[in-house]
């Protein structure tokens, strides 16, 4: 079965199509980087607008890619949420639109299901049930994978998301948007040890997380007599060390309560070198592998959502012929049931 799948939640316009007999035909990504930095975030109404103008070239270019007409599709998927409203709202229209004209199952797909199933995508996927760490620019959570759909939130942070706190860590350290991929560079030149930052929640004695207090103390390092600008590679290494200790320290600790041996790391921080050195050496020591989605599915990316829709409609998923148009953008992954 063929499956076209569609992300527009946020600032990338993704667009795949995947075979469940051939695997990953083709994928393409638009990202709307360049677009937002200007204004150093997101701006909704231009990305929707983005979405608009770049979503119907996209999808041709890709099933131009895969050899298909649309007549050889076997279902739509597309990001139902969370994300952006108008956003959501723009992939979700096309994405009805298209499956009611040709006859087909649209499946609204939840965008961290797609995260996080999207390590079975590479060539030595893991195999159910396994922990997940899902470290993206809105969302820090663990939880215990046993099938598509079942998924159970060990822990999530009380504040910023990991993702978060290193975009707003690079803007106070005057680094350009999006800031996690910039800080990380910058930390690669700096002395860890400088400066002692605190590892937030370290010791709770639960799986949850908070990071906006490491921003906080940051912004006081900064602030400091004596701070000079010499001293920012040191500082953002430091930060980095930080939030590489708390996610590492929980994630084993997940591990441990579940019984399990396989971690799965998915989202945009899920590229971070450093987390993915100290994960591996963490987790090897417990016997255990840590797995991750081939590097260019780490961010936002049709690929996974294409993926997603395969496994549910696989696992028996009728998707929906009314062509009606709903999206979610606040929707619990806990709310997420199997097919
Ligand atoms: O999953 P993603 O593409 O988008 C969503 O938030 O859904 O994640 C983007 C986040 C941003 O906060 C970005 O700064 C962060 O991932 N990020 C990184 C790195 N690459 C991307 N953070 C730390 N180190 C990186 N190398
Ligand atoms: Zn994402």
């Amino acid at each position: 079965m063929k499956v076209l799948g569609i992300e527009s939640s946020c600032d990338e316009t993704g667009v795949a199509v995947y075979d469940t007999d051939a695997g990953l035909l083709a994928h393409r990504v638009h990202s709307q980087i360049d677009l937002h930095a200007a204004y150093g975030g997101v701006v909704p109404e231009l990305a929707s607008r983005d979405h608009i103008r770049r979503l119907p070239l996209l999808v041709r270019e890709t099933l131009s890619d895969a050899a298909l007409r649309t007549t050889q599709l076997d279902a739509v998927a597309y990001t139902a949420g969370p994300g952006l409203a108008g956003a959501l709202l723009v992939g979700a229209s096309f994405a009805e639109a298209l499956a009611f004209a040709l006859g087909l199952p649209a499946l609204p797909i939840h965008h961290l299901e797609g995260h996080l199933l999207s390590p079975l995508l590479s060539a030595e996927p893991p195999a159910f049930p396994f922990v997940a760490l899902l470290v993206s620019g809105g969302h820090t959570q663990l939880m215990r994978v046993s099938g598509v759909g079942a998924y159970a939130l060990l822990g999530e942070t009380v504040d910023d998301a990991a993702g978060e706190a290193f975009d707003k860590t690079a803007k106070l350290l005057g680094l350009d948007y999006p800031g996690g991929p910039a800080l990380a560079a910058l930390a690669d030149a700096g002395n860890a040890k400088r400066f002692g930052l605190p590892r937030p929640m370290l010791h709770s004695g639960d799986l949850n997380f908070s990071f906006s207090g490491l921003k906080t103390a940051v912004l006081t390092v900064t602030r400091s007599p004596g701070f000079a600008s010499d001293a920012k590679a040191d500082l953002a290494a430091s930060f980095q060390a930080a939030v590489v200790d708390v996610l590492v320290t929980k994630s084993v600790a997940a591990l441990k309560q579940t019984g399990l041996r396989q971690l799965v790391v998915a989202g945009g921080v899920g590229a971070n070198r450093n987390l993915r050195r100290s994960l591996d050496a963490a987790v090897r020591r417990r016997g255990g592998r840590v797995f991750y989605p081939e590097p260019e599915l780490c961010t936002d990316n049709g690929a996974m959502i294409a993926f997603a829709g395969a496994m549910r409609l696989s696992a028996g998923a009728q998707g929906q012929r009314s062509g009606r148009v709903e999206v979610r953008p606040r929707w619990p992954l806990g709310e997420v049931t199997p097919p």
